[in-house]
């Protein structure tokens, strides 16, 4: 199973920014980590990364041609993006939000997620392995179970 991995603004300057928040580990760093646990799951990754409204959107769209599913970190859209939800929504294939901090537990205007209600459900909170949390859901066959989840 394809599996794209989708980041959003400033996620580029992931080792630079806000340790504290977000880890010391680089985007590539963290990629990297992921494709080795990719490999051992059997999924193939691919990944993107924009600082762009837009690109965000037209990447969604193409996963929706392309892969099994989506794990999208869209950064500070999360909180303001309609166009992005609407892209989730449209794009054919379940998307997985995921974060790196714990967005409820910092300042109120990120606790709101227009994601989070079109998404097959949310993972924050735990750093990198957030996203590695997303791959071991598609890689159990979440994705394809019946929507009571049993
Ligand atoms: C983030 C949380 C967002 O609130 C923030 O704007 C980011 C990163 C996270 O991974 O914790 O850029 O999505």
């Amino acid at each position: 199973m394809k599996i794209v991995v989708i980041n959003g603004p400033n996620l580029n300057m992931l080792g630079q920014r806000e340790a504290t928040h977000y880890g010391s580990l680089t985007l590539e760093e963290i990629n990297g980590r992921l494709s080795e646990l990719a490999a051992e799951m059997g999924l193939e990754l691919s990944f993107f990364q924009s600082n762009h409204e837009g690109e965000l959107v037209d990447a969604l769209q193409a996963a929706g041609g392309e892969a099994g599913g989506v794990v999208l970190n869209a950064g500070a859209y999360t909180h303001t993006s309609v166009a992005v939800r609407d892209a989730v929504l449209c794009c054919g294939v379940p998307v997985v939000e995921v974060h790196l901090s714990n967005p409820a537990a910092r300042e109120p205007f990120r606790h709101v997620s227009l994601l989070a209600g079109a998404c097959a459900g949310s993972i924050a909170g735990f750093g990198w392995r957030s996203y590695a949390l997303a791959l071991n859901w598609f890689a159990a066959g979440g994705a394809g179970e019946t929507a009571d989840r049993e």
